[in-house]
């Protein structure tokens, strides 16, 4: 295994987290590669930004597998082939089954547009705004086999404003969402995250 983290991040639609988590490496301020980007829809933006960046794309689409876990096993074997040791998900749309949980064990990561378990599933930001909370955010916890239920890494509040809609309010999240999605790979990078029951730790810096 080389020094550094090899990072293969899971995408379906812009992409917008995957170019975050590359900016900050290229900028330095994180020390991992991104192995792959593999997407479930060959039309998803985040292969272009992948690209631009020389970094291997695959689209593996689910409509041509039997199932959940026999996708689930290809993506396994895409990731182990480009030695990846953590997965991200960043806005893939689909839901992962032990088969991938179990060959990347505690090393599966996702991001949500809500502070859990506050609106957990789909339009976390239609949801907030439905029922009148005056604080959201984001997410980043490992996956577990629920939705969106897995262990916490790092959380940022949000205000929602009186004219808010549901893409003004997913703009400001975003801007959070890119900051700490990158900082939560890089405490992983660190092996600074250790998980005890529902709880994450986080170990301070070596002096
Ligand atoms: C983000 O809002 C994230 O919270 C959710 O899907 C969206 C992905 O956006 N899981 P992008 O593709 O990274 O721009």
């Amino acid at each position: 295994m080389s020094d550094i983290l090899k990072i293969g991040v899971l995408v379906s639609g812009s992409g917008s987290n995957l170019q975050a988590i590359i900016d900050r490496i290229e900028d330095g301020t994180l020390t991992a590669k991104v192995a792959c980007v593999i997407s479930n829809k060959a039309d998803a933006y985040a292969l272009e930004r992948a690209k631009r960046h020389g970094i291997a794309t695959h689209v593996l689409d689910h409509r041509s597998h039997a199932g959940r876990e026999a996708y689930d096993a290809a993506l396994v074997e895409l990731l182990r082939s480009h030695g990846v040791q953590l997965v991200v998900l960043a806005g893939f749309m689909r839901i992962v089954t032990p088969v991938l949980l179990e060959a990347f064990p505690h090393a599966v990561m996702n991001i949500h547009p809500a502070l859990l378990p506050a609106f957990p599933g789909l339009h976390a930001q239609h949801q907030s705004l439905q029922y009148g909370v005056k604080i959201t955010g984001c997410t980043v916890h490992f996956v577990d086999e629920g939705t969106d239920t897995g262990p916490i890494i790092i959380q940022a509040a949000v205000p929602v404003m009186e004219d808010d809609t549901e893409d003004s309010l997913s703009a400001r999240i975003q801007v959070e969402e890119h900051r700490i999605y990158p900082e939560a790979v890089r405490l992983f990078a660190d092996g600074r995250l250790t998980i005890n029951g529902r709880r994450v730790v986080i170990a301070p810096l070596e002096p």
